[in-house]
Parts: C-alpha cells; structure tokens; sequence
C-alpha cells in the first residue's frame, strides 16, 4: 500500500496520542466556517473544534441548546473543505445523543458521513457510556467532555467553575477514567480548579485538553471568536486574547463607510 507524503503531515489521534507522550502539548481552537477554518488550519492548529459554541458565536442563542444536528452538519462541512491538516471534531448537539444508544450512533454516522468530520464530542460521563460506546463500536473516534459542560446549564443554574467540592471532583475524575476505558481518544475538561485537572491529566493515558483548567493538562482550547477578541462581552479569568478584532474590524468598516460617503471609493484604479 503506498502512503501518499501529504497524508504524513495530517493530524490523527494516533499522533495527538503520541504528542501527549512526549508532553508536546496540543493546540485547539473552534471554527465553524471555511475562511476562519483555512487560516486556523493554515496557522499550524492540531485540532479544530467544531464546536457547538457556534450556537452562541455564530446563531446568537444565549446557550449551546437550541442549535441542531443539521446545522453542525452545515457548519462542519464548511470547516472540513477547508483543512488539509488538522484533525476536525464536531460536537454532537443537545438532543442528538441523549435519548438513546441508537439514536447517538445515527447522530455520528450522519456528522461523519454529512459534514466528513474526523471524530466527534460529546458531554457527559457514566451517563452517556451506552452511547459513548455504540459509537466506538462504529470506528468512530469519541472526545469526551467533563466538568462544566454547557448543553446541562439549565441543570447546573449557573456557568461557574465545576468540581470544586469533593464528590463532584472524585466523579469527574471515575468518569474520565470511565471514558478512557471506554476507548475515547481525549477528553476535554472545562472550567475546573487547575489542581483537578493536573490530576485527570496524570492518571489518563490518553490527551486531556484544558479551557479554564490550567496548565498541567496535555494541551489547551479557546473559542476562536473569544480569543481573537470579536466577542466583547465575554470575560472569563481563563480567556487571553491575541487580538482585538473587534476593534480593527470597526476601524476598517468605519473608513470604508467614510469613503464611500465621500465618493473617494472606488477609484479610478478600482473600476473597469
Ligand atoms: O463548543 C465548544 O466550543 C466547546 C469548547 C468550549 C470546548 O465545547
């Protein structure tokens, strides 16, 4: 069989494993569009998520809830014609997975078929195991979500950091154990006293990835709509920004208004 050399570059879960092994740490961010996809890609991203933040970034739904499989299918198709290297996980929306076994594994066969995703996530721990596996069982490759997982905020009243007392942290950590064993190839863990997560990330062999869980885990996901400064109102302690695109988008659609008001746009350069 030969192997074509550009397939060698291409991010799999056998290589984000191996990443973990020699504490190289893994880089993630969501996109839910081609351009942005093109450029994270591009950018030398390893893992893109395609994420059901699109529900808050892209819809402007006050939760992750009301988005469907539909249009995560939309928006991972997009994402997947434009990368040529990273490895694209789509989230499973709410609904999608939690009424059966059967019903998650239709659910993931339709994100993998439709939108051509490499893998998918989804939320939750001992609770979802049936469907957690009927998926493996397909050779589909499964993220797990722990901690503060937001398609149970209505269950959880409030969007603050999880785990903090004793029982719900020794749970988070059985449940990742629990999905490890499982066959899951990472779980991400969000909003979780950083303690917490440097004690999943050692006990698990397989890639834990942090959002507000600090350091001590094997790589790290944003939002890219919060990370890249286009969202304003959202300002967790975790969030850095690398830029401030909200501004430099303003400045630049400001100046265009101003052109065209002042007939300076287009030039004489710019017409046929
Ligand atoms: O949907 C999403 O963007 C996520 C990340 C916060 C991990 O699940």
């Amino acid at each position: 069989m030969s192997v074509h050399k550009s397939d060698l570059k291409k991010i799999t879960t056998h290589q984000l494993q191996e990443m973990k092994n020699r504490g190289e740490k893994i880089s993630m961010l969501t996109a839910y569009d081609y351009s942005m996809a093109k450029i994270i890609d591009g950018a030398g991203i390893d893992i893109i998520l395609v994420g059901d933040s699109a529900s808050n970034v892209m819809a402007g739904n006050e939760t992750t809830l009301p988005i469907t499989l539909d249009q995560m299918i939309y928006h991972g198709s997009s994402v997947v014609k434009a990368v040529t290297r990273a490895l694209v996980v789509a989230d499973l929306p709410f609904g999608s997975y939690q009424g059966s076994s059967g019903e998650a594994l239709r659910s993931a066969i339709r994100i993998m078929k439709e939108a051509g995703a490499h893998a998918v996530k989804l939320e939750g721990g001992s609770e979802v195991k049936d469907s957690v596996e009927r998926i493996l069982m397909a050779g589909i490759p499964v993220m797990g979500h722990l901690g503060l997982t937001p398609q149970s905020i209505y269950k959880f009243g409030t969007y603050s950091v999880r785990a903090k007392e004793e029982a719900e942290a020794n749970k988070l950590l059985e449940d990742a154990k629990l999905l490890e064993a499982c066959g899951c190839f990472a779980i991400v863990l969000e909003k979780i006293p950083a303690k917490l997560a440097k004690q999943v990330a050692s006990a698990l062999h397989i890639p834990v990835i942090g959002i507000g869980a600090g350091p001590d885990v094997d790589g790290q996901v944003l939002v890219m709509q919060d990370m890249l400064g286009i969202s304003q109102d959202f300002k967790p302690r975790f969030l850095r920004r690398y830029a401030d695109l909200h501004t430099v988008i303003t400045h630049a659609v400001g100046n265009y208004i101003a052109d065209v008001k002042a007939k300076d746009f287009p030039s004489r350069e710019e017409m046929y």
